[in-house]
């Protein structure tokens, strides 16, 4: 636990979510492009983050965040919709709070969802792909600082951070909607601008698939909590210098908003099917 947040903060946001009567064992995370699967959940009730301490602000002009907590097929699910980037502030431990606050909640499994850029030109525009691993580009940590209390082991193994297990049944709920789902390897950067054409070739020698501004802190802050994590890109470009398209968050976003319905599809498939 961060020696920065008081461990009530956490505890009223998990009282304030447990007040709404559900038990969820899966969170989803949604990042640009998967905001139609919010409309998915049913009999949702819905928080906003500014009603839970442990949930970060929203960012100058940006939306609120919202929780809602509901029922995916046999599931209870808490969705949360918004998240803090660390090219907001800098910082990577914006989700700090959020992630321990779900952990405290009960929740055992975190998919996440991003929009990324694609390196391999057999991913176009519209590609969902699985994240098998990723690359921590900016060598930045939410869990670097003080040490928390005594028994917190911060030193968390990164080996299989997306559960083998879990993509395993993602790939095999994907074909059984007969979606095809690539899968690869995420690269996060710091952002906000676009990559350079030359940082994107040493991407690809890297052994990246996909190159994204999100996704990885939530991940080292859902193992180090216990959880474990399944993550999914949603690919809406070509990344810098593969294709003679411009660059843009509009464009991110108007790309995310066209596959959006589809990507919802494929999330509602395999959190429903999911064995936890
Ligand atoms: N680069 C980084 N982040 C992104 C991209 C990209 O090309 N597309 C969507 N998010």
């Amino acid at each position: 636990m961060s020696a920065s947040r008081p461990p009530s903060t956490i505890n009223l946001s998990v009282a304030r979510l447990r007040a709404g009567g559900h038990a969820p064992r899966i969170a989803v995370l949604l990042g640009s492009g998967w905001g139609p699967f919010a409309a998915r959940v049913q009999d949702a009730v819905t928080l906003t983050y500014a009603e839970l301490p442990a949930f970060p602000a929203p960012a100058v002009g940006g939306h609120a965040g919202r929780v809602l907590l509901g029922r995916i097929g046999p599931h209870e699910v808490a969705v949360l919709a918004g998240r803090a980037h660390a090219y907001e502030t800098g910082a990577p431990d914006g989700m700090t709070g959020a992630i321990r606050t779900l952990a405290a909640l009960g929740v055992q499994v975190l998919v996440q969802t991003n929009a990324a850029g694609s390196l391999d030109p057999a991913m176009p525009a519209g590609t969902p792909m699985l994240v098998s691993d990723h690359l921590n580009l900016p060598q930045r940590s939410p869990l670097a600082g003080p040490a928390g209390p005594a028994g917190d082991d911060r030193f968390v193994s990164m080996v299989d951070a997306y559960c083998p297990r879990l993509r395993a049944q993602a790939r095999a709920l994907a074909a059984r909607a007969e979606v095809p789902l690539a899968e690869g390897v995420y690269a996060w950067v710091l952002g906000p601008q676009f990559e350079t054409p030359a940082e994107i070739r040493m991407l690809r020698a890297l052994g990246a698939q996909a190159v994204g501004m999100s996704t990885v802190p939530e991940t080292i802050l859902a193992r180090h909590a216990g959880l474990r994590v399944l993550a999914l890109s949603l690919v809406t470009n070509m990344a810098a210098g593969l294709s003679d398209e411009a660059l843009s968050h509009a464009h991110t976003l108007s790309a995310a908003a066209a596959a959006g319905a589809r990507a919802a599809d494929l999330l509602q498939a395999i959190v429903a099917g999911l064995e936890v």
